[in-house]
C-alpha cells in the first residue's frame, strides 16, 4: 500500500559560497524574495501538498531559519499595542505548530547525500519529501503537491525535473530514461554532473524529489561521488530497479536563487505576481530597458 506522505526535509546546511559576503554570516536561506525568506516558500509549498512533519538539516550559524518558525511573543504584543494586526497576521503565516519542526545537526557539510542520512531517524520507514529552498518555483499548483500526486500515482520515488541546455550537463543531476509520456518519465539511470559528450540526457533534477525511505541503506555506505561529496544521487540511482523511479515534468517556472543573477530575477517574477506593487515594479523596470 502507498504510504501517506506526510514528511519533508529541508537540507539548509550548505555554505552558500556562490552568495558570499552576503552568507558570511547568515544562511543563503534567510535571505528574502520580495518580503519572506527562501525557506519559508519551502515549507509553504509543503504545507500546500499536505506535509505536516519538518526536519531541517542544520550547521553552524542557522539558528535565525529555525527561529523564523518560532512565536514571537514580544514582537507580537508590540505590534498589538500598535494596532498592527496584518503584521500579526503576517508573523503566523511564518509559525509552525509545537512538535512539528525538528532540527538535525549536519557538522561538516559533506554532501547532499550526506545532509539527508542525517535526517534518518525522522525517516524512519516513510516516504518523504526533499525541498531545496534555493530552488523557488513559482507555479499555480505548487511543485511538491505536484509529486505528491505522481507518487501516488506510480507508489514509487519521484523527481522534479527539466531541460537544461546540453552544454551545461556538468552542473546538474541527469537522468538516463525510458518510457516517456510528455509528463512522467521512466528513470533508468541517473549521473551527477556528467561531462556534456557523456550525459544520457539533457533533463536534469531540480531541488524538489519525493522519496522512498530505501534511499538510507544506500546512503549509509558514505561512499564519495562528484567533487568529493556524498552524492543523493549515486544512491538515488542504487533505487532504481528495485522500486518504481519517475522523473516529472513540472508546470512552472523555477529560480536558481543560489545564484545571484537567478536571485534577482526571482525578485521580478515574484514582485510582479503581487497586485499591490506589480504596477510600480512593471514602471520602475522600463528604466532599465536597453534602448530598441
Ligand atoms: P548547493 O550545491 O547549493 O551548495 O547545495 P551550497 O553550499 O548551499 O551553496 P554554494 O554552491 O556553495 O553557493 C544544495 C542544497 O543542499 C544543501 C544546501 O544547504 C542547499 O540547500 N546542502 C549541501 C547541505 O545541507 N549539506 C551539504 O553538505 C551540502
Amino acid at each position: 500500500m502507498t504510504k501517506k506522505l506526510t514528511k519533508a526535509v529541508l537540507p539548509v546546511a550548505g555554505l552558500g559560497t556562490r552568495f558570499l559576503p552576503a552568507t558570511k554570516a547568515m544562511a543563503k536561506e534567510m535571505l528574502p524574495v520580495v518580503d519572506k525568506p527562501l525557506i519559508q516558500y519551502a515549507v509553504d509549498e509543503a504545507r500546500a501538498a499536505g506535509i505536516t512533519q519538518f526536519c531541517m538539516i542544520t550547521g553552524r550559524g542557522k539558528i535565525a531559519l529555525v527561529e523564523h518558525f518560532d512565536v514571537a511573543y514580544e514582537l507580537e504584543s508590540t505590534l498589538r499595542q500598535r494596532g498592527k494586526e496584518a503584521e500579526i497576521a503576517a508573523l503566523r503565516e511564518a509559525q509552525l505548530a509545537p512538535g512539528d519542526i525538528v532540527t538535525v545537526r549536519q557538522q561538516v557539510p559533506l554532501g547532499l547525500g550526506h545532509a539527508i542520512w542525517c535526517a534518518r531517524a525522522f525517516i524512519g520507514d516513510d516516504p518523504f519529501a526533499i525541498l531545496l529552498p534555493d530552488d523557488l518555483i513559482l507555479s499555480d499548483t505548487p511543485c511538491t503537491q505536484q509529486l505528491a500526486e505522481a507518487y501516488y500515482e506510480t507508489g514509487g520515488s519521484v523527481v522534479a525535473i527539466c531541460e537544461v541546455p546540453p552544454d551545461q550537463t556538468n552542473k546538474y543531476g541527469i537522468l538516463k530514461i525510458g518510457a516517456d509520456d510528455g509528463r512522467l518519465v521512466e528513470v533508468t539511470g541517473l549521473v551527477e554532473k556528467p561531462k556534456p559528450e557523456d550525459a544520457p540526457s539533457n533533463l536534469s533534477i531540480i531541488g524538489r524529489y519525493v522519496l522512498l525511505p530505501d534511499v538510507i541503506e544506500h546512503l549509509s555506505r558514505m561512499e564519495r561521488g562528484a567533487g568529493n561529496e556524498v552524492q543523493l544521487t549515486d544512491s538515488m540511482a542504487r533505487m532504481i530497479g528495485n522500486t518504481p523511479f519517475h522523473g516529472l515534468r513540472y508546470k512552472g517556472q523555477r529560480f536558481d536563487c543560489g545564484d545571484k543573477v537567478g536571485f534577482l530575477e526571482a525578485q521580478i517574477a515574484f514582485a510582479l505576481r503581487r497586485p499591490e506593487m506589480a504596477a510600480q515594479v512593471r514602471n520602475f523596470l522600463r528604466k532599465y530597458q536597453e534602448p530598441a
